[in-house]
Protein backbone atom coordinates (compact mmCIF):
# COMPACT_ATOMS: atom_id res chain seq x y z
CA UNK A 1 0.00 0.00 0.00
CA UNK A 2 1.98 3.18 -1.37
CA UNK A 3 1.08 6.38 -0.01
CA UNK A 4 -1.12 7.72 2.87
CA UNK A 5 -1.87 11.25 3.98
CA UNK A 6 -1.99 11.88 7.79
CA UNK A 7 -3.24 14.86 8.89
CA UNK A 8 -5.26 16.31 12.06
CA UNK A 9 -8.90 16.71 12.42
CA UNK A 10 -9.47 19.48 14.72
CA UNK A 11 -6.86 22.25 16.26
CA UNK A 12 -4.16 20.47 16.43
CA UNK A 13 -2.34 18.23 19.31
CA UNK A 14 -4.82 15.33 18.38
CA UNK A 15 -2.11 12.91 18.80
CA UNK A 16 -0.63 12.44 15.41
CA UNK A 17 2.98 11.74 16.73
CA UNK A 18 1.71 8.80 18.39
CA UNK A 19 -0.86 7.51 15.46
CA UNK A 20 2.52 7.97 12.78
CA UNK A 21 4.57 6.05 15.37
CA UNK A 22 2.03 3.43 15.28
CA UNK A 23 2.54 2.65 11.59
CA UNK A 24 6.02 3.15 11.41
CA UNK A 25 6.94 -0.58 11.37
CA UNK A 26 4.92 -1.07 8.45
CA UNK A 27 5.98 2.56 6.87
CA UNK A 28 9.12 3.26 4.25
CA UNK A 29 9.74 6.78 4.30
CA UNK A 30 7.79 9.66 6.37
CA UNK A 31 7.39 12.95 4.99
CA UNK A 32 6.68 16.55 6.90
CA UNK A 33 5.19 18.28 4.36
CA UNK A 34 4.09 21.88 6.01
CA UNK A 35 4.88 24.04 9.15
CA UNK A 36 8.13 24.06 10.74
CA UNK A 37 9.15 23.58 14.65
CA UNK A 38 5.37 25.20 15.72
CA UNK A 39 4.60 21.11 15.77
CA UNK A 40 4.72 19.58 18.87
CA UNK A 41 4.61 15.94 18.49
CA UNK A 42 4.85 13.28 22.13
CA UNK A 43 5.18 10.15 21.21
CA UNK A 44 6.17 7.51 24.43
CA UNK A 45 8.11 3.98 23.72
CA UNK A 46 7.97 2.69 27.10
CA UNK A 47 9.31 4.32 29.62
CA UNK A 48 10.82 6.69 26.77
CA UNK A 49 9.25 10.30 25.91
CA UNK A 50 9.91 11.62 22.86
CA UNK A 51 9.29 15.73 21.91
CA UNK A 52 9.32 16.23 18.34
CA UNK A 53 9.24 19.63 17.10
CA UNK A 54 10.86 19.92 13.60
CA UNK A 55 11.51 16.21 12.70
CA UNK A 56 8.64 13.61 11.34
CA UNK A 57 7.43 11.72 14.21
CA UNK A 58 8.69 8.05 12.19
CA UNK A 59 12.50 8.98 13.07
CA UNK A 60 11.22 7.14 15.98
CA UNK A 61 11.37 3.58 14.10
CA UNK A 62 14.34 2.27 13.03
CA UNK A 63 14.27 1.56 9.15
CA UNK A 64 12.47 4.67 8.42
CA UNK A 65 13.75 7.37 5.73
CA UNK A 66 12.22 10.41 7.37
CA UNK A 67 12.11 13.10 4.85
CA UNK A 68 11.79 17.33 5.21
CA UNK A 69 9.57 18.70 2.15
CA UNK A 70 9.39 21.42 0.30
CA UNK A 71 6.55 23.09 2.02
CA UNK A 72 8.27 22.87 5.36
CA UNK A 73 10.09 26.10 7.01
CA UNK A 74 13.27 24.79 8.60
CA UNK A 75 15.02 26.52 11.46
CA UNK A 76 18.99 24.98 11.04
CA UNK A 77 19.36 25.63 14.59
CA UNK A 78 16.42 23.90 15.71
CA UNK A 79 17.07 20.87 13.13
CA UNK A 80 20.42 20.23 14.85
CA UNK A 81 19.68 20.60 18.12
CA UNK A 82 16.72 18.07 17.89
CA UNK A 83 18.92 15.94 16.07
CA UNK A 84 21.66 15.96 18.32
CA UNK A 85 19.04 15.50 21.09
CA UNK A 86 18.01 12.23 19.39
CA UNK A 87 20.91 10.95 18.41
CA UNK A 88 22.03 10.79 22.26
CA UNK A 89 19.03 8.91 23.11
CA UNK A 90 20.58 6.21 20.83
CA UNK A 91 18.09 7.54 17.70
CA UNK A 92 19.69 6.51 14.46
CA UNK A 93 19.03 10.22 12.66
CA UNK A 94 21.65 9.39 9.44
CA UNK A 95 18.63 8.75 7.08
CA UNK A 96 17.15 12.02 7.05
CA UNK A 97 16.43 13.88 4.11
CA UNK A 98 15.49 17.63 3.54
CA UNK A 99 14.35 19.04 0.06
CA UNK A 100 16.50 21.60 -1.44
CA UNK A 101 13.06 23.78 -1.72
CA UNK A 102 12.43 23.96 1.65
CA UNK A 103 12.11 27.74 2.99
CA UNK A 104 15.06 28.51 5.97
CA UNK A 105 13.63 30.15 9.04
CA UNK A 106 16.36 32.77 10.33
CA UNK A 107 16.82 34.74 13.28
CA UNK A 108 14.93 38.01 11.45
CA UNK A 109 11.95 35.86 11.05
CA UNK A 110 11.88 34.44 14.92
CA UNK A 111 12.04 38.15 15.79
CA UNK A 112 9.49 39.88 13.18
CA UNK A 113 7.08 36.92 14.42
CA UNK A 114 7.60 38.00 18.78
CA UNK A 115 7.42 42.07 17.64
CA UNK A 116 3.96 41.80 15.38
CA UNK A 117 2.31 39.35 17.87
CA UNK A 118 3.27 42.16 20.28
CA UNK A 119 1.90 45.32 17.82
CA UNK A 120 -1.19 43.39 17.35
CA UNK A 121 -2.31 43.63 21.05
CA UNK A 122 -5.50 42.26 21.38
CA UNK A 123 -5.68 41.09 18.31
CA UNK A 124 -2.72 38.49 18.18
CA UNK A 125 -2.81 35.39 17.25
CA UNK A 126 -1.01 33.58 20.02
CA UNK A 127 1.95 31.67 17.45
CA UNK A 128 4.37 29.67 19.08
CA UNK A 129 6.88 32.84 18.38
CA UNK A 130 9.03 30.30 16.20
CA UNK A 131 9.30 32.52 12.95
CA UNK A 132 6.66 30.29 10.76
CA UNK A 133 4.14 33.38 9.63
CA UNK A 134 7.33 35.91 8.60
CA UNK A 135 9.48 32.43 6.88
CA UNK A 136 5.89 31.77 4.73
CA UNK A 137 5.46 35.79 3.84
CA UNK A 138 8.76 35.84 2.70
CA UNK A 139 8.36 32.15 0.37
CA UNK A 140 5.38 33.73 -0.79
CA UNK A 141 6.61 37.60 -1.37
CA UNK A 142 9.51 35.68 -3.45
CA UNK A 143 12.31 36.95 -0.68
CA UNK A 144 12.79 33.74 0.80
CA UNK A 145 15.87 31.79 1.52
CA UNK A 146 15.80 28.22 0.67
CA UNK A 147 18.05 25.55 1.62
CA UNK A 148 20.13 25.17 -1.79
CA UNK A 149 20.77 28.98 -1.38
CA UNK A 150 23.57 27.81 1.47
CA UNK A 151 25.39 25.82 -1.53
CA UNK A 152 25.74 29.36 -3.14
CA UNK A 153 27.76 32.12 -0.73
CA UNK A 154 27.49 35.12 -3.21
CA UNK A 155 23.36 33.54 -3.77
CA UNK A 156 23.12 33.59 -0.16
CA UNK A 157 24.53 36.32 1.08
CA UNK A 158 22.85 38.83 -2.09
CA UNK A 159 19.35 37.04 -0.81
CA UNK A 160 20.02 37.71 2.97
CA UNK A 161 20.59 41.72 2.11
CA UNK A 162 17.35 41.54 -0.14
CA UNK A 163 15.31 40.19 2.41
CA UNK A 164 17.02 42.49 5.78
CA UNK A 165 16.55 45.68 3.31
CA UNK A 166 13.26 46.34 3.70
CA UNK A 167 12.63 44.64 6.91
CA UNK A 168 15.51 46.47 8.77
CA UNK A 169 13.43 49.68 7.88
CA UNK A 170 10.55 48.07 9.36
CA UNK A 171 12.64 46.85 12.76
CA UNK A 172 14.66 50.23 13.58
CA UNK A 173 11.49 52.71 12.58
CA UNK A 174 8.44 50.77 13.34
CA UNK A 175 9.42 48.44 16.10
CA UNK A 176 12.11 50.33 17.33
CA UNK A 177 14.01 47.42 17.50
CA UNK A 178 17.59 46.88 16.66
CA UNK A 179 18.81 46.35 12.72
CA UNK A 180 20.16 42.87 11.79
CA UNK A 181 23.54 43.26 10.11
CA UNK A 182 23.80 40.56 6.51
CA UNK A 183 27.03 39.49 7.95
CA UNK A 184 25.53 37.96 11.26
CA UNK A 185 22.12 35.73 9.52
CA UNK A 186 25.35 34.75 7.11
CA UNK A 187 27.96 33.82 9.32
CA UNK A 188 25.53 31.59 11.23
CA UNK A 189 23.93 29.93 8.22
CA UNK A 190 27.07 28.95 6.84
CA UNK A 191 28.11 27.44 9.73
CA UNK A 192 25.44 24.90 9.11
CA UNK A 193 26.71 23.85 4.92
CA UNK A 194 29.26 20.82 5.63
CA UNK A 195 26.35 19.09 7.94
CA UNK A 196 23.51 19.78 5.54
CA UNK A 197 25.30 19.16 2.37
CA UNK A 198 24.57 15.00 2.45
CA UNK A 199 20.95 15.94 3.43
CA UNK A 200 19.86 18.07 1.22
CA UNK A 201 18.47 17.09 -2.06
CA UNK A 202 15.47 16.73 -4.42
CA UNK A 203 13.19 15.00 -2.23
CA UNK A 204 10.17 15.07 -4.91
CA UNK A 205 12.74 12.56 -7.07
CA UNK A 206 13.35 10.50 -3.78
CA UNK A 207 9.74 10.40 -3.29
CA UNK A 208 9.02 9.56 -6.77
CA UNK A 209 11.01 6.50 -7.38
CA UNK A 210 9.53 4.85 -3.71
CA UNK A 211 6.14 4.80 -4.98
CA UNK A 212 7.41 3.09 -8.22
CA UNK A 213 8.86 0.48 -6.54
CA UNK A 214 6.23 0.02 -4.20
CA UNK A 215 7.39 1.67 -1.07
CA UNK A 216 4.98 2.59 1.38
CA UNK A 217 5.45 7.09 2.13
CA UNK A 218 3.22 8.37 4.53
CA UNK A 219 2.84 12.19 4.85
CA UNK A 220 2.38 13.58 8.17
CA UNK A 221 0.78 16.93 8.59
CA UNK A 222 1.97 19.35 11.18
CA UNK A 223 -1.16 21.48 12.59
CA UNK A 224 -4.69 20.81 11.55
CA UNK A 225 -7.38 21.37 9.49
CA UNK A 226 -9.22 24.09 11.88
CA UNK A 227 -5.53 25.77 11.55
CA UNK A 228 -4.72 25.66 7.99
CA UNK A 229 -4.68 28.90 6.18
CA UNK A 230 -7.30 28.52 3.66
CA UNK A 231 -9.79 26.22 5.05
CA UNK A 232 -9.31 27.16 8.85
CA UNK A 233 -10.75 29.83 11.34
CA UNK A 234 -8.36 32.43 9.57
CA UNK A 235 -6.58 34.63 10.65
CA UNK A 236 -6.64 32.35 14.06
CA UNK A 237 -4.06 30.14 12.15
CA UNK A 238 -0.92 29.15 10.88
CA UNK A 239 0.68 30.05 7.83
CA UNK A 240 0.78 26.66 5.58
CA UNK A 241 -2.15 24.00 4.30
CA UNK A 242 -1.82 21.58 6.81
CA UNK A 243 -5.25 19.90 5.17
CA UNK A 244 -4.19 16.76 2.71
CA UNK A 245 -3.67 19.12 -0.42
CA UNK A 246 -0.61 20.40 1.51
CA UNK A 247 0.71 16.71 1.49
CA UNK A 248 0.91 16.97 -2.45
CA UNK A 249 1.93 20.70 -3.27
CA UNK A 250 4.57 20.50 0.05
CA UNK A 251 5.86 16.97 -1.30
CA UNK A 252 5.98 17.41 -4.87
CA UNK A 253 4.27 14.20 -5.31
CA UNK A 254 0.85 13.96 -7.45
CA UNK A 255 -2.59 13.44 -5.64
CA UNK A 256 -3.26 10.39 -7.36
CA UNK A 257 -0.84 8.94 -6.14
CA UNK A 258 -2.54 9.24 -2.72
CA UNK A 259 -4.34 6.05 -1.55
CA UNK A 260 -5.83 6.61 2.03
CA UNK A 261 -6.03 9.68 4.04
CA UNK A 262 -5.98 8.95 7.73
CA UNK A 263 -7.20 11.72 10.32
CA UNK A 264 -6.58 12.02 14.18
CA UNK A 265 -9.41 13.33 15.89
CA UNK A 266 -9.49 13.61 19.47
CA UNK A 267 -13.03 12.53 21.19
CA UNK A 268 -12.91 16.44 22.96
CA UNK A 269 -11.76 19.00 21.42
CA UNK A 270 -8.66 21.16 22.37
CA UNK A 271 -7.50 25.05 21.17
CA UNK A 272 -3.80 26.36 21.73
CA UNK A 273 -3.86 30.48 21.02
CA UNK A 274 -6.27 32.86 19.91
CA UNK A 275 -9.38 32.62 17.82
CA UNK A 276 -13.34 31.29 17.80
CA UNK A 277 -14.03 27.46 19.91
CA UNK A 278 -17.44 27.30 19.76
CA UNK A 279 -17.75 23.84 22.31
CA UNK A 280 -15.33 25.89 24.52
CA UNK A 281 -15.65 25.02 28.48
CA UNK A 282 -15.16 27.64 30.96
CA UNK A 283 -16.40 25.66 34.28
CA UNK A 284 -15.42 22.85 35.93
CA UNK A 285 -15.75 20.66 33.06
CA UNK A 286 -13.03 22.06 30.78
CA UNK A 287 -10.94 21.62 33.77
CA UNK A 288 -11.63 18.00 33.96
CA UNK A 289 -10.26 17.51 30.37
CA UNK A 290 -7.63 19.95 30.86
CA UNK A 291 -6.35 17.72 33.92
CA UNK A 292 -7.38 14.59 32.95
CA UNK A 293 -5.67 15.00 29.07
CA UNK A 294 -2.89 16.89 30.55
CA UNK A 295 -4.05 19.28 27.86
CA UNK A 296 -0.32 21.42 27.81
CA UNK A 297 1.47 22.26 24.82
CA UNK A 298 4.15 20.48 23.85
CA UNK A 299 6.39 23.26 22.12
CA UNK A 300 5.28 26.09 24.55
CA UNK A 301 3.76 24.59 27.40
CA UNK A 302 0.66 26.98 26.99
CA UNK A 303 -2.29 25.50 28.77
CA UNK A 304 -4.61 23.89 26.26
CA UNK A 305 -8.45 25.37 25.60
CA UNK A 306 -10.73 22.07 26.22
CA UNK A 307 -14.30 21.63 25.43
CA UNK A 308 -16.56 18.75 24.06
CA UNK A 309 -16.79 16.84 20.68
CA UNK A 310 -17.84 18.86 18.03
CA UNK A 311 -19.39 17.01 15.25
CA UNK A 312 -19.86 19.36 12.60
CA UNK A 313 -15.68 20.13 12.73
CA UNK A 314 -14.91 16.37 12.18
CA UNK A 315 -17.34 16.45 9.00
CA UNK A 316 -15.56 19.03 7.63
CA UNK A 317 -12.23 17.64 8.09
CA UNK A 318 -13.85 14.54 6.51
CA UNK A 319 -15.00 16.45 3.49
CA UNK A 320 -11.88 19.02 2.91
CA UNK A 321 -9.36 16.96 3.21
CA UNK A 322 -11.08 13.05 1.88
CA UNK A 323 -10.57 11.45 5.02
CA UNK A 324 -10.83 7.43 4.50
CA UNK A 325 -10.20 6.40 8.37
CA UNK A 326 -10.27 8.51 11.55
CA UNK A 327 -8.00 7.61 14.55
CA UNK A 328 -9.75 8.43 17.62
CA UNK A 329 -7.18 9.19 20.43
CA UNK A 330 -8.17 10.10 24.32
CA UNK A 331 -10.95 8.42 24.68
CA UNK A 332 -9.37 7.37 28.43
CA UNK A 333 -9.81 10.94 29.08
CA UNK A 334 -13.84 10.76 29.58
CA UNK A 335 -13.84 8.00 31.48
CA UNK A 336 -15.22 8.78 34.65
CA UNK A 337 -17.92 11.29 32.96
CA UNK A 338 -21.98 10.46 33.76
CA UNK A 339 -22.98 11.96 30.41
CA UNK A 340 -20.70 13.07 27.72
CA UNK A 341 -22.39 16.16 25.54
CA UNK A 342 -21.28 16.05 21.92
CA UNK A 343 -22.03 19.17 19.76
CA UNK A 344 -24.31 17.90 16.78
CA UNK A 345 -24.83 21.81 15.05
CA UNK A 346 -24.75 25.36 16.06
CA UNK A 347 -27.22 28.13 16.59
CA UNK A 348 -25.92 30.60 14.88
CA UNK A 349 -28.49 33.98 14.96
CA UNK A 350 -31.31 31.76 15.89
CA UNK A 351 -31.23 29.90 12.78
CA UNK A 352 -30.11 26.00 13.41
CA UNK A 353 -26.63 24.83 10.99
CA UNK A 354 -25.32 21.61 10.63
CA UNK A 355 -22.02 22.40 8.82
CA UNK A 356 -19.03 24.89 9.90
CA UNK A 357 -20.44 28.28 8.42
CA UNK A 358 -18.20 30.03 5.80
CA UNK A 359 -18.49 32.95 7.48
CA UNK A 360 -16.00 33.54 10.13
CA UNK A 361 -18.36 35.80 11.83
CA UNK A 362 -21.38 33.30 11.81
CA UNK A 363 -18.85 30.91 13.64
CA UNK A 364 -17.64 33.42 16.03
CA UNK A 365 -21.41 33.51 17.48
CA UNK A 366 -21.86 30.02 16.53
CA UNK A 367 -23.71 28.24 19.99
CA UNK A 368 -23.28 24.52 20.02
CA UNK A 369 -26.44 22.16 19.67
CA UNK A 370 -25.87 19.48 22.23
CA UNK A 371 -26.43 15.99 22.12
CA UNK A 372 -25.63 13.69 25.42
CA UNK A 373 -24.77 10.15 25.58
CA UNK A 374 -24.26 8.06 28.97
CA UNK A 375 -20.72 7.70 29.68
CA UNK A 376 -18.63 4.64 31.53
CA UNK A 377 -16.85 4.56 35.09
CA UNK A 378 -14.76 1.48 34.09
CA UNK A 379 -11.11 1.82 33.47
CA UNK A 380 -10.35 1.54 29.29
CA UNK A 381 -6.84 1.86 29.11
CA UNK A 382 -5.74 -1.60 29.15
CA UNK A 383 -8.33 -2.37 26.37
CA UNK A 384 -6.93 -3.77 23.10
CA UNK A 385 -10.29 -5.11 21.23
CA UNK A 386 -13.34 -3.12 20.90
CA UNK A 387 -15.06 -5.53 22.82
CA UNK A 388 -13.53 -5.00 25.46
CA UNK A 389 -14.06 -0.95 25.91
CA UNK A 390 -17.53 -0.95 28.22
CA UNK A 391 -21.01 -0.79 25.72
CA UNK A 392 -21.05 3.11 26.52
CA UNK A 393 -17.89 4.03 25.31
CA UNK A 394 -18.49 1.48 22.25
CA UNK A 395 -21.57 3.09 21.86
CA UNK A 396 -20.22 6.29 22.25
CA UNK A 397 -17.61 5.72 19.42
CA UNK A 398 -20.22 4.33 16.92
CA UNK A 399 -22.55 7.67 17.93
CA UNK A 400 -19.39 9.90 16.76
CA UNK A 401 -18.63 7.73 13.65
CA UNK A 402 -22.27 8.24 12.82
CA UNK A 403 -21.85 11.40 12.75
CA UNK A 404 -18.09 12.53 11.59
CA UNK A 405 -18.06 10.83 8.00
CA UNK A 406 -16.18 8.68 7.82
CA UNK A 407 -15.42 5.34 9.43
CA UNK A 408 -13.27 5.34 12.91
CA UNK A 409 -10.17 2.46 12.35
CA UNK A 410 -8.34 3.00 15.35
CA UNK A 411 -9.11 4.35 19.10
CA UNK A 412 -6.77 5.67 21.48
CA UNK A 413 -6.91 4.54 24.84
CA UNK A 414 -3.55 6.00 26.70
CA UNK A 415 -0.64 7.78 25.37
CA UNK A 416 1.90 4.35 25.53
CA UNK A 417 2.55 2.91 21.98
CA UNK A 418 0.67 -0.05 22.68
CA UNK A 419 -2.87 1.96 23.78
CA UNK A 420 -4.94 1.41 21.41
CA UNK A 421 -7.65 -0.60 19.94
CA UNK A 422 -7.67 -1.24 16.00
CA UNK A 423 -10.98 -1.64 14.08
CA UNK A 424 -10.02 -1.44 10.18
CA UNK A 425 -6.32 -1.57 8.63
CA UNK A 426 -5.49 1.84 8.43
CA UNK A 427 -3.39 1.58 5.08
CA UNK A 428 -5.45 -0.99 3.30
P1 LIG B 1 0.24 15.90 17.90
O1 LIG B 1 0.74 17.30 17.83
O2 LIG B 1 -1.01 15.69 17.11
O3 LIG B 1 1.28 14.87 17.55
O4 LIG B 1 -0.19 15.64 19.42
P2 LIG B 1 0.63 16.05 20.75
O5 LIG B 1 1.74 15.08 20.93
O6 LIG B 1 0.95 17.50 20.75
O7 LIG B 1 -0.48 15.88 21.85
C1 LIG B 1 -1.13 14.65 22.06
C2 LIG B 1 -0.85 14.19 23.51
O8 LIG B 1 -1.74 13.16 23.84
C3 LIG B 1 0.54 13.59 23.72
O9 LIG B 1 0.98 13.93 24.99
C4 LIG B 1 0.32 12.10 23.58
O10 LIG B 1 1.26 11.34 24.32
C5 LIG B 1 -1.05 11.96 24.18
N1 LIG B 1 -1.88 10.89 23.62
C6 LIG B 1 -1.96 10.45 22.33
N2 LIG B 1 -2.93 9.52 22.20
C7 LIG B 1 -3.48 9.38 23.45
C8 LIG B 1 -4.55 8.59 23.97
O11 LIG B 1 -5.23 7.84 23.26
N3 LIG B 1 -4.83 8.73 25.31
C9 LIG B 1 -4.13 9.57 26.12
N4 LIG B 1 -4.47 9.65 27.40
N5 LIG B 1 -3.12 10.33 25.65
C10 LIG B 1 -2.81 10.24 24.33
P1 LIG C 1 0.85 20.26 16.20
O1 LIG C 1 1.53 19.78 14.95
C1 LIG C 1 -1.61 23.30 18.16
C2 LIG C 1 -1.24 27.39 16.66
C3 LIG C 1 -0.62 28.43 17.57
C4 LIG C 1 -1.36 29.68 17.11
C5 LIG C 1 -1.48 29.45 15.59
C6 LIG C 1 -0.42 30.15 14.77
O2 LIG C 1 1.55 19.92 17.46
O3 LIG C 1 -0.58 19.85 16.21
P2 LIG C 1 2.16 29.71 14.37
O4 LIG C 1 3.31 29.71 15.34
O5 LIG C 1 1.98 28.43 13.63
O6 LIG C 1 2.18 30.90 13.45
O7 LIG C 1 0.86 29.93 15.31
O8 LIG C 1 -1.39 28.04 15.40
N1 LIG C 1 -0.42 26.19 16.43
C7 LIG C 1 -0.67 24.99 16.96
N2 LIG C 1 -1.61 24.60 17.84
N3 LIG C 1 -0.76 22.38 17.64
C8 LIG C 1 0.18 22.75 16.74
O9 LIG C 1 0.96 21.87 16.10
C9 LIG C 1 0.29 24.12 16.39
N4 LIG C 1 1.09 24.82 15.56
C10 LIG C 1 0.64 26.08 15.58
O10 LIG C 1 -0.88 28.13 18.92
O11 LIG C 1 -2.66 29.70 17.63
MG1 LIG D 1 1.24 18.88 19.14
Amino acid sequence: MPAAVLIGAQWGDEGKGKATDLLGSRLDYVVKFNGGNNAGHTVVVGEEKYALHLLPSGILTPGVTPVIGNGVVVDVEVLFEELEGLASRGVDVSRLRISANAHLITQYHRTLDKVTERFLGKRQIGTTGRGIGPAYADKINRVGLRMQDLFDENILRQKVEGALDQKNHLLVKVYNRRAIGVDEVVEELLGYVDRLRPMVTDTSLLLHEALERGETVLFEGGQATMLDVDHGTYPFVTSSNATSGGAVTGSGIAPNRIDRVIAVVKAYTTRVGAGPFPTELFDEWGEFLSERGFEFGTTTGRRRRTGWYDAPIARYASRINGVTDFVLTKLDVLTGLERIPVAVGYEVDGQRVDEVPVSQSDFHHAVPVYEEFPGWQEDISGAREFSELPANAQAYVRELEAMSGSRISAIGVGPGREQIVQLHDLLD
